[in-house]
């Protein structure tokens, strides 16, 4: 049976509808808080219980699917063979617990190997971007998105995640430069949201499957492009050095990589 990606799209929309609410909710008790492996990297019971709910709720859509979830209740993957739905609960968990904003929930489906659909929900802005290859276009709730433009690494401001910045990862401080500066938000997906506006020419972080998953969906609708900092495409199964980039931000950006191995 051929499937109904335009369906399937409105199903997802309202099961992270439900659980928006539902976070917001728990959001009104003291949240449990824990390390899991030091102390920047927590995950609090909302992590968990959100993923057991969309984990539920993927298999009353899609009985047949393939589950990998950041917090452990989908399936232990070792191919993108099927339908693979990849779920990040609440993706910039730090900013949950400290700020209260500026946190997401991300689910991205691959039919094997190839991004179909992804959703990215701005849960406190109540913005969920969704859209992708199987329906043709990427959408800000209601509101079709057109592609950025595709500036140069000089005519834009950059994002990273912080560890890039203070190791100087990936040549980061001469990325810096060359751009018109940079910003660092916390959350991949609010950065992905920033590259899928128009309001950063790129991001650059080491990221997980569900940190990327549907961002890269997104992202290539609207031909921006996502790579490894070399420029191969990404292993969907393990972690990547992530580069998001417009076309030409990502051709200066090869360029300083290529430059510095040439030293
Ligand atoms: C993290 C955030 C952060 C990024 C990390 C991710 P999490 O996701 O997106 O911005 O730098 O690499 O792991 O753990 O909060 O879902
Ligand atoms: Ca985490
Ligand atoms: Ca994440
Ligand atoms: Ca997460």
């Amino acid at each position: 049976m051929t499937q109904d990606w335009q369906q399937l799209n409105r199903d997802v929309m309202a099961v992270l509808q439900t659980a928006r609410q539902r976070v917001l909710d728990r959001m009104a008790s003291p949240l449990t808080v824990a390390e899991k492996t030091n102390r920047k990297d927590l995950v609090t019971n909302v992590d968990r219980e959100n993923e057991q709910f969309l984990v539920s709720e993927i298999r009353r859509l899609d009985p047949e699917a393939h589950i990998l979830g950041e917090e452990g209740f989908g399936d232990r993957l070792t191919s993108l063979k099927g339908r693979v739905w990849i779920v990040d609960p609440i993706d910039g968990t730090m900013n949950f617990v400290k700020q209260h904003d500026n946190f997401a929930m991300m689910i991205g489906i691959y039919q094997d190997g190839v991004g179909q659909l992804g959703f990215i929900y701005d849960v406190m802005k109540n913005v969920l971007y969704h859209g992708g290859k199987a329906v043709d276009g990427v959408w800000a709730n209601q509101d079709q998105l057109t592609a950025p433009m595709d500036l140069p690494l000089a005519e834009g401001l950059m994002g990273a995640s912080s560890p890039i910045v203070i190791h100087d990862i990936a040549h980061m401080q001469a990325i810096v430069h060359a751009s018109s500066g940079m910003r660092i938000y916390g959350s991949a997906g609010i950065e992905i949201i920033n590259c899928l506006l128009g309001k950063t020419v790129g991001y650059i972080s080491y990221l997980k499957p569900w940190d990327i998953a549907a961002g890269q969906i997104l992202l290539n609708c609207l031909d921006v492009r996502v790579s490894t900092i070399d420029g191969r495409p990404l292993d969907m199964l393990s972690s990547n050095l992530v580069l998001v980039a417009t076309k030409k931000a990502q051709r200066d950006i090869l360029q300083i990589e290529e430059d510095d191995v040439s030293l």
